[in-house]
């Protein structure tokens, strides 16, 4: 043991480390990284024989990993799959990604099929203008059966022979916001309605037709799916068991040549999100829905900070919808599409601490990066109970 030098052991650690971390994020990940991995370990062996050349070696350690780091976290480009006579089904495209999604695939030259809330809806007038005569337009409640079979026919009529290239799963809603506690079982029952059962009824649907063609599913979720953003526990609640079972579709469907991926982005400014009338009006429907009890133990002034908090946060969300829409056209294009994207401002950083930190710093993490609260509830029973 004496003739190891402390640094040989501080640079056994950064390798570990490095090296644990890329095999670990592979495997969960389940990217197809043999190339990465080999790379990895490559390198690990050329700096370690260097190192015992000279000390400088210590340096390029951190100098390669770092090297290593950037280069894991860009993909390589790569030709895509052609897009012509590839039919693709978007849901929610009132607003919003699915708008943005529809019109960019319509560009790259797919045939998309945008599926809308509502035909007279602006987002859906402003599709039928600017985009090509490949754009269908369909109206489509995810949460009504009948409108959910009639597009399926509209599509198969569409398709004849052919098969179902991809489906985007996109619609989805955010009902209401607050403690998991203070949420109505309504908000509970309206996110799964929409997000969870909606989203599974249009998969199971359109199923048939994506295996025909060996098909895509895409389905954006959020990462309040994988970690437990607070004051969103009804919204992250539906898009976790949305997860879970696009995750087991995932290898169910491998036999049948179907890829499936998720989306996972950060927050953008979409939707309602950046109407201060909405938040308003989510702010006052709870005060109202709730018991007097609870109203008096949390305070008035909790759920307005919580209201404030979130406004803030949406005035903050990004503009540019470009790293989702590009995630969307890639998962549908590449020759390998990834199982899981990250996409947006600061999501990467989020997943890193979640996964590979421990509970304390990501719990930490999510409360002073999503909604900062500072008031505590007006009824703190810490003060009224004794250890
Ligand atoms: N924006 C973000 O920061 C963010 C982050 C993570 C995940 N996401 C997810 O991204 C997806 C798209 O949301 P977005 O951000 O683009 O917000 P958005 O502009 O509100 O888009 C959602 C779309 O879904 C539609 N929709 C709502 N309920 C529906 C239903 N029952 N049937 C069919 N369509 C329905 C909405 O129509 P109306 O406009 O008529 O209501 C809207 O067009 C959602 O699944 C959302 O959860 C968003």
């Amino acid at each position: 043991m004496k003739e190891f030098a402390l640094s040989f052991w501080i640079y056994m650690g950064v390798m570990s480390v490095f090296v644990g971390g890329a095999l670990r994020k592979s495997l969960a990940a389940h990217i197809r990284a043999a190339a990465t991995i080999v790379a990895w370990l490559g390198v690990t062996v050329l700096v370690e024989r260097l190192y015992w050349l000279s000390l400088l070696g210590f340096l390029l350690v951190a100098v390669l990993a770092a090297a290593c780091c950037l280069y894991a976290g860009r993909s390589a480009p790569v030709l895509g799959l052609p897009t012509d006579s590839k039919v693709v089904f978007i849901t929610g495209c009132d607003s919003g990604f699915g708008n943005a999604a529809a019109r960019h695939l319509d560009s790259l030259g797919f045939e998309v099929i945008a599926s809308v809330l509502h035909l007279d809806s602006p987002g859906a007038v402003e599709l039928l203008c600017c985009c090509s005569s490949n754009l269908t337009l369909v109206q489509m409640d995810i949460t009504q059966p009948k409108d959910v079979q009639k597009a399926f026919s509209r599509t198969k009529a569409k398709l004849g022979l052919r098969g179902l290239w991809g489906l985007v799963n996109n619609a989805g809603v955010c009902v209401s916001f607050g403690d998991a506690e203070l949420s109505l079982m309504t908000t509970y029952r309206g996110c799964m309605e929409v997000n969870f059962f909606g989203t599974l009824n249009v998969t199971k649907t359109f199923l048939p037709l994506l295996r025909r063609a060996r098909g895509r599913i895409v389905t954006i979720s959020s990462p309040s799916g994988e970690q437990p953003f607070p004051s969103l526990a009804a919204y992250g609640a539906s898009k976790a068991a949305l997860n879970l079972v696009i995750n087991t579709l995932r290898h169910e469907l491998q036999p049948w040549g179907v890829e499936v991926s998720l989306i996972l982005p950060s927050a953008f400014r979409t939707g309602q999100c950046s109407n201060s009338e909405y938040w308003e009006q989510q702010h006052k429907h709870l005060i109202e829905s709730l018991t007097p009890g609870l109203l008096e133990e949390y305070g008035e002034e909790y759920l307005l900070e919580t209201k404030e908090l979130f406004q803030l946060h949406a005035s903050r969300a990004s503009e540019d919808l470009s790293p989702v829409i590009s995630t969307i056209a890639d998962a549908l294009t590449s020759p390998q599409p990834k199982v899981r994207y990250y996409a947006g401002p600061g999501v990467q950083l989020m997943y890193f601490i979640h996964t590979y930190l421990p509970t304390f710093f990501s719990d930490k993490f999510l409360q002073r990066l999503f909604v900062k609260k500072k008031v505590v509830p007006q009824n703190d029973m810490n003060k009224n109970f004794k250890k």
